[in-house]
């Protein structure tokens, strides 16, 4: 990066990331309460509120399971390719091997075959099909992708397991594994050197708007697989 490119926080990556977040949120709105830019979130209160049955938990936690899948496995390709060079390597983020733990805590060894047929929706497909498009392929990207998932896991993640653990009673983290991060002890600390990352990865200004562009689009992928269980809430109300 030149001289001449600097740019001051406001103008950062980081900054410009957060800002297409805030519009993903439902204009900041929902940001504490009924999740990001959905007309009538039943399935997403539900899920918080102790008032869904196990298939409907299963699903939502099948979804996760076929994003981070596509995600993880670009993540692996890029490392191959890349090696140390690779700075999004972070191992303590992935999410896969604890998601196997929580399908089979809800669903039991057949869950492979239900997974990918009866909770692989339209909705979740169009987001694995984009991420097998392009996230391995291209690093800014996948870098967009890698923000979008693993800050929101970091943030409302948080939230939603503390208040799902509660409403359903669960003692510990089984069944929930997905939303504990052993490695990270301090996830606000662990999200502003993950934003210094973005700002320090010397991505040029166009690919600093790919990635913006790329991160209001999963947003979409993110609303639409969530439309998906809302259609069939019904099926899923305890
Ligand atoms: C019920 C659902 C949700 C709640 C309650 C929620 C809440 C929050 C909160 C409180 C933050 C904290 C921001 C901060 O650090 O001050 C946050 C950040 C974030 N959320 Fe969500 N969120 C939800 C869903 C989502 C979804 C579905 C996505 C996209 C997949 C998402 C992506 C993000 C990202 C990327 C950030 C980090 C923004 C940044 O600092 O750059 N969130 N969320």
């Amino acid at each position: 990066m030149s001289a001449s490119d600097h740019r001051d926080p406001a103008g950062s990556l980081s900054a410009r990331l957060r800002e297409v977040s805030f519009g993903g949120h439902g204009g900041g709105k929902n940001w504490s309460g009924d999740g990001p830019g959905q007309q009538d979130p039943r399935f997403a209160k539900a899920y918080m509120r102790g008032g869904l049955n196990r298939e409907g938990i299963a699903a939502q936690a099948a979804q996760h399971f076929l994003m981070y899948e596509a995600l993880e496995r670009a993540a692996e390709l890029h490392h191959e390719r890349l090696g140390d060079s690779f700075e999004f390597w972070l191992p303590e983020l992935h999410r896969l091997p604890r998601l196997t733990a929580d399908l089979e805590h809800w669903i039991g060894s057949s869950w492979q075959t239900l997974v990918r047929e009866r909770y692989n929706t339209a909705g979740i497909a169009a987001y694995v099909d984009r991420l097998n498009a392009v996230a391995s392929t291209s690093l800014p990207l996948f870098v967009a992708h890698h923000y979008t998932r693993y800050l929101a896991d970091l943030s409302g993640g948080l939230m939603i397991a503390r208040a799902f653990r509660e409403s359903y009673g669960m003692e510990g983290d089984t069944g929930t594994r997905f939303y504990t991060f052993d490695e990270i002890s301090d996830p606000k600390a662990y999200k502003a050197a993950y934003r210094e990352r973005l700002d320090n990865a010397g991505f040029s200004a166009a690919e600093q708007a790919e990635i913006a562009r790329e991160v209001a689009l999963a947003y979409d992928l993110n609303n639409n697989a969530a439309a998906d269980l809302e259609r069939r809430y019904k099926e899923y109300a305890a």
